[in-house]
């Protein structure tokens, strides 16, 4: 079968992305997928072969002509972090088309890649968040009222972004403003919340053979004073797969994960991030094409449950197509 990875995007995570996409290039089953780079960015759609040599997509049926032959894929893997790979927009182009995909449907895509939305949803099913406040670019930006709600210090952030892109942590009224411009730069919405002081975890739900399965969880000891981009790509951090929470601890984050998973009927990967302070685990996030590069946490987690790369790769290519 011919799939067709997709990396790239038009977000700050491009490059993150093309490290995904190259890793699941990489470790494609042979023996039964032909793998095929597909760049994905605002300027140029190209196929990208071995010696780098570049082929337009066709973007009426996301096909490819080599030396005069039309090649049309199977199936995508979507590698794709940030917009229009995570936020629904490839995910809704492909099911106009007919081509399957392995990343959840569209409507997924939109709704976890806004954080403010997702976590709006979840709420009411008991799953607990920060306190929060939201800003749209233009409105009038009250600074003590924002504070008194959130307190200091406070996250704010980008409301649909990844890899940490725009986030700073305040930790006094002077940095406030700064961090809403930064934050601006990646998103016209923002999110503030209240800092949570406790363990930060990583969750990862997959549908692993037709089962919603809770990869094993891993905790996040930050050197910087979050788990920022440096943290995260450049080794400031320390990853602990299996967390050192307790069996009881364990089994409540997942069974939070698995429940946000279910009642969004998620499909594919999903990677949710929490906060647990006095036992209660928070939701900040939920990541639905998570990082795939060898630093990355799904990797990590799929290891440490004896899941190699190739079977991951192919798990979530069989779903797509069955
Ligand atoms: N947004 C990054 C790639 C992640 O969630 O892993
Ligand atoms: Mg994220």
């Amino acid at each position: 079968k011919k799939v067709a990875i997709i990396m790239g995007g038009y977000s700050s995570e491009y490059q993150i992305s093309l490290v995904s996409g190259n890793v699941v290039y990489q470790f494609l089953d042979q023996n039964l997928y032909q793998g095929y780079r597909i760049h994905i960015f605002k300027e140029k759609w190209v196929y990208v072969d071995d010696n780098d040599k570049e082929y337009p997509i066709d973007r009426n049926d996301f096909s490819t002509t080599v030396n005069g032959e039309k090649i049309n894929f199977d199936v995508v893997f979507n590698a794709i972090h940030g917009t229009p790979g995570e936020d629904g927009l490839m995910q809704a182009y492909f099911e106009l088309l007919g081509i399957p995909q392995n990343s959840c449907d569209y409507y997924q895509a939109a709704l976890t890649f806004n954080k403010r939305d997702l976590l709006s949803v979840l709420k009411p099913y008991g799953i607990k968040t920060a306190t929060s406040c939201y800003l749209n670019l233009g409105d009038e930006i009250n600074v003590d009222t924002i504070l008194k709600t959130v307190g200091l210090p406070c996250f704010v952030k980008p409301n649909k972004s990844g890899s940490s892109f725009g986030i700073s942590k305040v930790k006094s009224k002077e940095e406030f403003l700064p961090a809403i411009e930064t934050a601006y730069k990646e998103d016209n919405e923002i999110i503030i919340e209240s800092f949570l002081d406790g363990t930060e975890v990583s969750v990862g739900v997959i549908n692993y053979k037709g089962k919603v399965t809770v990869l094993p969880i891993t905790e996040i000891v930050s050197e910087n004073d979050f788990f920022d981009y440096e943290a995260k790509y450049l080794g400031k951090s320390q990853e602990i797969t299996p967390a050192r929470i307790s069996a009881e601890m364990t089994e409540k984050v997942s069974a939070v994960a698995k429940k946000a998973y279910e009642v969004l009927k998620m499909s594919g990967f999903s990677r949710s991030e929490f906060i647990i302070v006095n036992g209660e685990p928070h939701m900040l996030e939920m990541n639905t094409i998570p990082g795939l590069t060898t630093e990355s946490l799904i990797p990590q987690q799929a290891k440490e449950a004896g899941i190699s790369l190739t079977d991951l790769f192919t798990n979530a290519l069989e779903l797509a197509l069955n």
